[in-house]
């Protein structure tokens, strides 16, 4: 086999691994808690009822063992692959790095997602991180649709002047915006060099005229007033809580009256064992500000920044995208309960 061939082996083999714990492992653990009674309680007494069944082991255990692996098939994929902004650029898209901002301890202090050295360490990172988010969506985002849906759905329409995209990453969230509200100025915000590096690469390949620029979502340096949207994608459950309460102050100094605020993240369902198999999800695929996320009250930390009818709405993104209250279709597989949140700047 040709090395080439060995490591698109090894990638396949992870997706499939990936796959069969969703739609296969986690229904028969499922399975097996339901069979046991689930248990009337507190997180702790679920917690401690799923531990004792005798496939929960093999499915936490894969849960962060496919997730090493992945990283490992990914970085060998793309061998060092470097992005570069200018090549396939446009001239429209800018790409506004700074090299005086110090990033913060909590974020450099994990390897997020399990990926070794994060997505801000190395120039390579950001095309790691490209290929395995594919792969961590098991395939089915591919072609950015999930991101497509989130633009479509879950955005009013409406003639934006400027758009702010927080944790932008390589741009997946960012470029949609752009296609679906092409007069409006898009920026997209992030923390790491080498994915903003990629987005405007990205971007300077689909001709999509977008500032990217190097910035903490707390302390964006963006004019007070100017923003009519401020988005993020899967970004809200990756700072601590207290920076979270000033990316909402941010959110509220930079909107404009009338200006909409829409966070696509992830919510609790009620269903006791989904639940828990998302906070341990937190812990197993090292991403320590999920749990307490997940715990807080967003809609009260939006309000108290000052923004009005802050409230979650559910999100499948199979279908129609965004879904009018916090309630999702059933599914027997694994996979993350996306919602909304919402709020706005009083007129
Ligand atoms: C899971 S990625 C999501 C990227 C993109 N929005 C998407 O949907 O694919 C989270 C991103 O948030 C960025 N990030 C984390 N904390 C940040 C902060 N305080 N300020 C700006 N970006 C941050 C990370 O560097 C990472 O690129």
């Amino acid at each position: 086999m040709s090395d080439a061939l060995d490591r698109q082996a090894a990638v396949d083999f992870v997706l499939t691994l990936r796959r069969r714990w969703a739609d296969t492992l986690y229904p028969h653990v499922r399975g097996e808690f339901d069979q046991a009674g689930a248990p009337a309680g507190d997180t702790a007494a679920v917690q401690s009822a799923a531990h004792a069944l005798p496939t929960y082991p093999w499915f936490a255990w894969l849960e962060r063992g496919s997730q090493k692996m992945l990283w490992r098939a990914v970085a060998d994929a793309v061998a060092g692959r470097v992005p570069c902004a200018d090549s396939g650029s446009t001239g429209t898209t800018s790409l506004e790095l700074d090299p005086t901002l110090v990033l913060p301890a909590w974020y450099t202090d994990w390897d997020i997602h399990l990926q070794p050295g994060g997505v801000w360490s190395t120039a390579s990172a950001a095309a790691v991180y490209e290929l395995g988010a594919k792969l961590v969506m098991l395939g089915e985002n591919d072609d950015y649709r999930f991101h497509r849906l989130f633009a479509e759905t879950a955005v009013p329409r409406r003639d934006y002047r400027r758009i702010v995209d927080l944790g932008c990453g390589f741009g997946k969230s960012t470029w949609p915006l752009k296609r679906a509200f092409p007069a409006a100025e898009v920026i997209g915000i992030d923390l790491a060099a080498p994915c903003l590096t990629l987005a405007a690469q990205r971007a300077g390949e689909q001709g999509l005229a977008i500032r990217f620029r190097q910035a903490a979502g707390d302390a964006t340096g963006l004019e007070p007033g100017s923003v009519d949207l401020i988005t993020s994608t899967m970004f809200v459950h990756e700072v601590p809580l207290g920076v979270l309460a000033e990316v909402f102050r941010e959110a509220a100094r930079l909107l404009a009256p009338g200006g909409l605020l829409r966070f696509l993240d992830f919510q609790p369902t009620g269903d006791a064992f989904r639940d828990l198999a998302m906070i341990e999800h937190g812990a197993r695929n090292n991403e320590p500000f999920m749990p307490p996320m997940l715990r807080a009250d967003l809609p009260a930390m939006a309000r108290a920044a000052g923004l009005a009818g802050a409230r979650w709405v559910a999100f499948d993104e199979r279908s129609e995208g965004r879904l009018s209250e916090l309630a999702w279709p059933a599914r027997p597989e694994w996979h993350f309960p996306w919602a909304v949140l919402e709020a706005e700047q009083r007129a």
